[in-house]
């Protein structure tokens, strides 16, 4: 099993592309199951999420093959099968989201229930009230989800009883076959699913309210095919903002955009980090000083992700003063603290919060992850620790984020992947 190993103490310098969204190519690359004709999409980047859902597709009878450099051609001239198997759902919770496609499409769709994951029990109760409201017949079987709507799905109203980015999405593409018009309520506002709807729409998709917490469907016979570049990973981009603040130097995020990081780009500028935005993309600097704690609370966007909880924490490991960091998206994301702690980091957690007392210096040591994001706090850590750091689980990181061994050190990291 690959094992990455840093060793610490190395400003960075240097330009980092940031890579196509992950979180946005999955749907959008799911969505391709709604039309027969063609989705080109371009800036997909390479990783194992997607190689896996496309595993998934392919098995449903989309015809997938690379596009250029960096993207993905997506023909679903016909579905073969509506059957999304547990071997495969099991191991991304993400394809969960063909159910709505599928039904609203086929009038069927038999998916596993994915099951619990590392970072909390992640039900999908959501989808499927959605998908019930819309009409499907709803019924559980073997650990499999069985949605039933034979004459087609019908627009309604649905009332999120609070955010789910995932029901967003699979309800979103649902109603854009069902006849009539589906009203979404406490829809999740995260940049992932305003790409989604301006795809959909370029599709030939009428849907007002992109970007609100209220998305209204006119619901389309059909959707035809387009192309489509995906939107750049704000999560992979407020990464590397932390690795420049962690580390020191300076990183200019070539592609990322101020506008989808705006509350993890206030806190670092509250903290005392140099941010700017320029044509090409953001610069973030720390030259020398230490930086301030400061407190967060993970909420759906426009808040604090929870996607870049863990980097944040490792962050603070190294602050001057006292931070908490508040989960509230999920009730088990913290498995990263006693992995940061083994690293010198002094954290307490108290049910869903984080209290951090910033520490002058980390060091080293093996470390273990349990998921993508704390993977990568690790790293970070490991970038601003003296002596060496060695990540065991690689496989996590590689779901998430690419080639990140190669863009951290042409920056001047000392990081090296280590293949057993
Ligand atoms: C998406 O997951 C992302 N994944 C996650 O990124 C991200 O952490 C999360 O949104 C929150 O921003 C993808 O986009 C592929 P949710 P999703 O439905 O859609 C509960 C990463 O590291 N819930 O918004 O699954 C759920 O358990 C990943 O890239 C229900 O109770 O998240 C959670 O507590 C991790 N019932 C909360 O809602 C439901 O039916 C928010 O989940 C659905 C969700």
């Amino acid at each position: 099993m690959d094992r990455i190993w840093v060793q610490g103490g190395r400003p960075l310098d240097g330009t980092v592309p940031i890579s196509g969204a992950k979180n946005a190519a999955l749907p959008l690359m799911v969505a391709s199951l709604l039309t027969e004709e063609a989705v080109e999409l371009e800036n997909v980047p390479r990783l194992a999420d997607i190689s896996l859902l496309t595993d998934i597709l392919a098995q449903h009878g989309v015809a997938i093959e690379p596009l250029g450099a960096g993207g993905l051609r997506l023909q679903a001239r016909e579905i073969a099968s509506t059957t999304a198997p547990y071997d495969l759902v099991r191991k991304m919770r993400a394809s969960f989201l063909v159910s709505g496609p599928l039904v609203a499409r086929c009038g069927e769709a038999q998916v596993s229930l994915p099951g619990g994951c590392a970072i909390g029990a992640r039900p999908v109760d959501l989808h499927l009230r959605g998908l019930e409201a819309l009409g499907a017949q709803i019924a559980l079987a073997d650990g499999y989800v069985l949605a039933r709507a034979p004459k087609g799905l019908k627009g309604a109203r649905v009332v999120f009883p609070f955010v789910s980015v995932g029901a967003t999405e699979n309800l979103v593409m649902a109603a854009c076959l069902a006849q009539g018009t589906t009203v979404l309520e406490n829809a999740a506002q995260e940049p992932e699913i305003g790409d989604l709807v301006a795809c959909l729409q370029a599709m030939g998709a009428d849907i007002e309210g992109a970007g609100t917490s209220r998305l209204v469907v006119r619901g389309a016979g059909r959707l035809k095919g387009v192309r489509h570049a995906v939107l750049p990973d704000r999560i992979e981009a407020g990464t590397f903002a932390m690795a420049a603040a962690i580390a020191g130097g300076s990183l200019t995020l070539a592609g990322a955009r101020a506008r989808d990081l705006e509350a993890p780009l206030r806190v670092l500028a509250e903290a005392g980090i140099e941010i700017s935005e320029g044509p090409g993309g953001l610069t973030v600097a720390r030259n020398g000083a230490r930086f301030a704690a400061r407190d967060v609370v993970t909420e759906p966007f426009p808040g604090f992700p929870t996607d870049l909880q863990a980097q944040f924490m490792a962050l603070m490991s190294l602050a001057e003063g006292t931070s908490h960091i508040k989960e509230t998206i999920f009730e088990n994301r913290f498995m990263h603290a006693p992995e940061l702690m083994r690293m010198g980091a002094r954290i307490l957690i108290r049910g869903q919060t984080a209290e951090v007392a910033g520490v002058e210096r980390l060091k080293g040591a093996p470390v273990m992850a349990t998921d993508l994001r704390a993977s990568v706090s690790l790293v970070l850590a490991a970038l601003a620790a003296e002596g060496e750091t060695i990540v065991n689980r690689v496989y996590h990181l590689d779901r998430g984020f690419e080639r990140l061994e190669e863009k951290l050190s042409r920056c001047g990291a000392l990081i090296r992947r280590l293949t057993d």
